[in-house]
């Protein structure tokens, strides 16, 4: 094996990679290495890693208890088709049936988020057969398959359109930017309304599922009043329709509640998860509640189904983040980081919003505090000045604003990280307001 990097190799291998160059652009980093919250490039670079890789080092990367756990899979048993049990599966699915909401006591496994909102919308399909409609919320995000594609926010120029399922998108409460002269309880109340309307008269058809993230990631890290989520749980009552929680983005502590599901008291009836629960390996899954009927043999069994090695390091993760009590440490130093975050806002002129809860922090750039003006281009002058000053910041790339900036660190980020990042994210916001970048 080559061990030494040959540039032009690596060169030829970067043009390549088939995914859209624009996305990373020229300022796309090669990563060589990840410690607890911080990662490195391949010139040797050290960076405070506030994305956790798309929200998913629950624990610091590699993690030793994840690392060994997966080694010692290693050496049993790497592969299993789905006809088979195997001991991580099982000792994963008992864990996990500890901590599950309500009676959301059976698991369907996959590895990436977008194929288990596949599989709760074919579990949602399998129960209502009569039914062929999904509602979903405007501003949602839920995967990059196309179906999940389909069921997100309008992609500027989704080429896989012609094939979509039927989603219909209705309006949900948004507190910062509410529509003309409401509050954000009247315009739960409204967009309550709206989506019962839509369930009886605004489909052919039935509706099987109504799927909400229970607060928005990709699309702008919308949060929603409790009566939102209460509310749609009783239309969904009211008419015989399987609620599905998104959780893929907001569970396993993120928000400083192992699920969103515990902090808004709902049980949804399928319940996605993924990111942060392998500790860096792929996994994802549902959590059902025992009054849907299951799958029958073929109706979804994918190969690599159950990776053992993820169930494994999975195991590892969840026991470390009940052990090391990361929910407490989850919510603790997201109060601290929104607290600073609310405290700079009173002095820098770009920020037009701070976000929570827990870790699920982020906050909106505009130009103009009045107006709520979104800037985008403060965004990317936020990331790419902080990459400078050794930081990566999550940025919001959604169609509808793209002006967020997210402060997503792993779970167990030390105080004095979170302290450092924010003083450089207060650093490069001024130099950005003196230069007039925005
Ligand atoms: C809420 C939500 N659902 C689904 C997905 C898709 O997950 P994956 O990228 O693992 O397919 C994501 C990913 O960002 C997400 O945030």
């Amino acid at each position: 094996m080559n061990v030494v990097p040959d540039q032009h190799r690596l060169e030829v291998g970067k043009k390549s990679i088939i995914h859209d160059p624009r996305d990373g652009d020229a300022r796309k980093i090669t990563l060589t290495r990840a410690r607890g919250s911080y990662v490195w490039d391949d010139a040797g670079r050290k960076y405070l890693d506030c994305t956790s890789q798309a929200w998913s080092n629950s624990l610091g990367a590699n993690d030793p208890r994840v690392i060994e756990a997966a080694i010692a899979q290693l050496r049993e048993i790497t592969h299993a088709r789905p006809n088979f049990n195997t001991h991580a599966l099982l000792e994963l699915t008992a864990r996990l049936r500890d901590i599950t909401p309500g009676d959301l006591n059976r698991i369907g496994y996959c590895l990436h988020g977008s194929l288990a909102v596949e599989m709760a919308l074919k579990l949602a399909f399998k129960n209502r057969p009569d039914r062929h409609n999904v509602i979903v919320m405007q501003d949602a995000y839920h995967g990059r398959s196309i179906t999940t594609m389909a069921a997100s926010w309008p992609h500027p120029n989704n080429p896989f359109l012609a094939i979509s399922p039927r989603f219909t998108r209705v309006p949900h409460p948004d507190a910062y930017r509410p529509r003309m002269g409401m509050d954000v309880e009247q315009e739960s109340a409204l967009c309550l309304s709206l989506i019962e309307d839509t369930v009886t008269k605004g489909v052919d058809g039935g509706v099987a599922a109504i799927m909400v993230e229970p607060i928005m990631g990709n699309g702008g890290h919308i949060v929603h009043p409790a009566s939102f989520h209460k509310g749609v749980r009783e239309i969904c009552d009211r008419h015989g329709i399987i609620l599905i929680w998104d959780e893929i983005q907001s569970g396993f502590g993120r928000t400083g509640a192992m699920f969103a599901a515990d902090l808004y008291s709902v049980v949804p009836d399928v319940m996605t998860f993924g990111k942060g629960i392998g500790g860096g390996f792929p996994l994802a899954g549902i959590f059902a509640s025992d009054r849907l009927e299951g799958f029958d043999a073929g109706e979804d069994a994918l190969t690599f189904g159950q990776f053992p090695v993820s169930m494994a390091a999975a195991i590892a993760t969840v026991d470390a983040i009940i052990a090391d009590k990361l929910c407490d440490n989850a919510r603790r130093l997201g109060d601290y980081a929104t607290q600073r975050l609310i405290e700079m806002s009173e002095r820098r002129k770009l920020i037009g919003d701070v976000r929570g809860p827990g870790l699920f922090v982020s906050l909106e750039l505009v130009r103009d505090k009045i107006t709520k003006e979104p800037s985008p281009r403060a965004a990317s002058e936020v990331y790419a000045r902080s990459v400078e000053k050794a930081v990566l910041f999550g940025e919001a790339r959604y169609a509808g604003l793209g002006n967020l900036i997210k402060v997503k660190p792993p779970l167990d980020c030390t105080h004095e990280d979170m302290a450092m990042a924010l003083d450089v994210l207060d650093e490069v916001l001024g130099s950005i307001e003196r230069d007039g970048a925005y």
